[in-house]
């Protein structure tokens, strides 16, 4: 099937913010590794692999419609320094970021009656909606943390043992 130029472009573009994702999510678990706070590192390390995933599905998906995948610059991370709080927001923040860039894509695939696409773009923003969750969790749960004085290392025991 034939995918439109412009949504292909954005499927491209969409394909390089996975890989930027997993990025982040690299440099989160060095951050946390850093700090000796394993069970959260491996977590995140998890989710990198995830994110991978996301950008391999979609190369699959424009390979078997014939397109070219268009590999882009993945842009370095930042350095993250900050407390677990600071670090799971700046998560939060690009999950948000992956969203709006998902909803973009399928309003556009929309507009043109691309449904497979659009069918594709759903499936994505399902997993967006536990994407978001996820991260807000653990942000809810270091801020009560914080409020109750009790350890960052609860968490750290927690998502060592969880997907
Ligand atoms: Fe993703």
């Amino acid at each position: 099937m034939k995918i439109e130029k412009e949504l292909l472009k954005a499927l491209n573009n969409q394909i390089n913010l996975e890989f930027v994702s997993a990025y982040l999510y690299l440099s989160l678990e060095l951050s946390f590794a850093n700090m000796n706070l394993d069970g959260i590192a491996e977590w995140l390390k998890k989710q990198a692999q995830e994110e991978l995933e996301h950008a391999e599905n979609l190369m699959r998906y424009m390979l078997d419609n014939c397109c070219c995948v268009e590999l882009k610059d993945i842009a370095a991370p930042p350095i993250i320094c900050g407390t677990p709080l600071e670090l799971f927001e700046i998560a939060y923040e690009h999950e948000q970021k992956v969203t709006d860039s998902l909803k973009s894509i399928a309003k556009k695939a929309d507009a043109i009656q691309d449904f497979i696409t659009l069918n594709l773009m759903r499936e994505y923003l399902i997993e967006q909606v536990e994407e978001e969750h996820k991260i807000y969790n653990i942000i809810s749960k270091i801020r009560l943390e914080n409020e109750s004085n009790c350890s960052i290392l609860f968490l750290d025991k927690e998502l060592s043992c969880c997907k």
